[in-house]
């Protein structure tokens, strides 16, 4: 099996693409006075918003996708440096992104920090889900230009940083094994995606 060199992210090929688009995230999602906001969406908004076809396509290969955020990065702002999860795992998301505008260009920021002492604390997302906060000095090693389909590793420290005079978009979604609450971890995702790889 060809492998990702890294263990954050690897872009994948999907059999379909999503229907959303930036337009549709315009004028679906409000935009919050902070640079990061998110929306959940029911089950009748993620098919709307991914297709029936790959919602199919997904539950052929044992996933489903009960979870779908909506985050927004204002022009010239980055995010703070996270980890998706408290405790951390290696839990796998599946993201697209839309950028306004031509000018500029933004990235996700991936660090390797060990994470025992960047740890600062733990927060609370409005739906009650744990992140960890991690400490501003944390040092990026990798900066991805990401369009999307892409497999992320949102165990590992990571932020967007947005360089553009204009906002960033990103549709992102928790896949999980089919007919449980449970997330899926990248050595698992490796598998399971094994053919949709692009590395
Ligand atoms: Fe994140």
């Amino acid at each position: 099996m060809n492998r990702p060199k890294n263990r954050y992210y690897v872009n994948l090929d999907l059999p379909y693409q999503v229907n959303c688009n930036l337009e549709f995230l315009k004028s679906n999602c409000k935009i919050s006075p902070i640079q990061r906001h998110w929306n959940k969406f029911g089950p009748r908004h993620i098919e709307h918003m991914l297709s029936r076809d790959l919602l199919d396509w997904f539950d052929s290969v044992g996933v489903c996708i009960p979870t779908v955020e909506v985050f927004f990065t204002k022009p010239n702002a980055t995010a703070p440096w996270h980890i998706d999860m408290s405790p951390p795992q290696d839990h796998i998301k599946i993201n697209w992104v839309w950028e306004e505008g031509t000018e500029g260009i933004s990235y996700m920021e991936y660090s390797e920090i060990e994470l025992g002492e960047a740890i600062r604390n733990t927060k609370k997302t409005i739906v009650g889900t744990e992140y960890i906060l991690l400490d501003d000095s944390t040092v990026a090693v990798d900066r991805i230009n990401l369009r999307g389909p892409t497999m992320i590793n949102a165990g590992r420290p990571h932020r967007a940083h947005n360089l553009k005079p204009s906002g960033r978009w990103c549709l992102s979604t928790i896949p999980k094994y089919k007919g449980t609450d449970v997330r899926i971890l990248w050595d698992d995702a490796l598998k399971i995606f094994s053919k949709n790889l692009l590395v």
